[in-house]
């Protein structure tokens, strides 16, 4: 089956794209994966998006992986390149890209398309990040609607999949997304998140969903709400106040994987189930085992972020994130996480 990420169940949800959390061990976290490395070894892809296993989420989530350089893709660094490696259960995927040269942009599309067929691309145009924004990346593409279009009809000659784009509000002035939305469209993007906040506004203040909805009835491509939508309550006041075809989850997402689970069964009628704390340390330990694949040994310590959002605000929970800060080993984690079970 071929996957049109377009026709996605309405509401999409969306896992937003987040530098240093949003890679294939997380993607497949959220995905509900528990698939062991071996048996996800075995599937070979070899046409885009040929859908072996579908979670049962997959009708609706969809999940952003985080940015990547468009010129460390075309200069082929590695590291950048391993990045955007698809594992088959992670799909439906929309891989990212950051940059401002629009045939730099449209190269690295190109590449990552034919290596591991992403169901969609996503241009960054939101991050406001003083090493972004000062080269006409991110947000300060906002700034150059001539150049925003040429990289979005570039990216689109080039590849065969959707490509959608992630703004703020404006630079400064919240009104600016109205009219950049419009750009955006004519330009032949497929999909436009919209981040409620200006690059200016960084992370303060709200995000402000009435003007989300303002972008949503200016354009007629569909369009997700993002910002602040930390729980199913909440995105369901986001739907009905933006008017948006699906939602993007960011912080609401880590160390709470299981949210698009439970946003689902609440839009499908169903009570939700809360999440017990085992249920908690098992979906850890599989998280943990997806990042240490990915990452090896380095990976004690770089999944360290993760117990942090995994244990935070919990009650007692507190002399567990500190040994697994200081823990050096696979195994010693692995002991730790299996001394939590039924203590919580
Ligand atoms: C750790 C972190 C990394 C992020 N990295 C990216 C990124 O790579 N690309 C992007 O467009 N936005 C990035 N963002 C912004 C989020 O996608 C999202 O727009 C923002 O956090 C607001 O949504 P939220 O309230 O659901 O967190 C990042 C946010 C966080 C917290």
């Amino acid at each position: 089956m071929i996957l049109d990420w377009k026709k996605l169940k309405r509401p999409i949800l969306a896992l937003a794209p987040m530098a240093d959390m949003t890679d294939s061990a997380f993607c497949r976290t959220v995905m509900g994966v528990t698939e062991s490395k071996k048996s996800i070894e075995s599937m070979e892809i070899t046409e885009p998006a040929i859908l072996t296993h579908l979670t049962p989420l997959t009708p609706r989530l969809i999940v952003f992986r985080e940015m990547v350089s468009s010129e460390a893709v075309v200069r082929e660094n590695k590291k950048t390149i391993n990045m955007t490696t698809i594992n088959p259960v992670e799909r439906p995927i929309v891989q990212q890209l950051f940059g401002s040269d629009p045939d730099v942009m449209a190269e690295a599309a190109r590449k990552i398309e034919e290596e591991h067929y992403p169901e969609g691309f996503d241009i960054n145009m939101g991050c406001p990040v003083y090493k972004i924004v000062h080269n006409f990346n991110g947000a300060a593409l906002m700034n150059e609607p001539d150049r925003a279009t040429e990289i979005v009809k570039k990216m689109k000659a080039a590849v065969s999949v959707p490509v959608s784009v992630k703004i703020r509000t404006g630079w400064s002035d919240s009104k600016q997304c109205l009219e950049f939305a419009r750009v955006l469209e004519n330009a032949g993007a497929d999909m436009i998140t919209v981040h409620g906040r200006t690059k200016i506004q960084g992370y303060s203040g709200k995000s402000d969903w009435d003007r989300i909805r303002e972008v949503k009835q200016r354009v007629s491509i569909p369009v997700l709400a993002n910002g602040d939508i930390h729980t199913a309550e909440l995105t369901l006041k986001a739907l009905e106040q933006t008017g948006c075809d699906g939602v993007s989850i960011a912080r609401g997402a880590l160390g709470n994987p299981w949210i698009f689970q439970q946003i689902s069964e609440m839009l499908d009628g169903k009570t939700s189930t809360p999440v017990s704390w085992n249920k908690r340390v098992e979906v850890m330990k599989t998280h943990f085992a997806f990042h240490i694949e990915q990452y090896g040994e380095r990976g004690v310590s770089t999944f360290r972020k993760h117990v942090s959002w995994y244990l935070r605000g919990i009650a007692g929970a507190k002399k567990y994130k500190e040994k697994l800060h200081i823990v050096k080993t696979v195994e010693e984690v692995n002991f730790i996480l299996d001394e939590m079970k039924d203590k919580i």
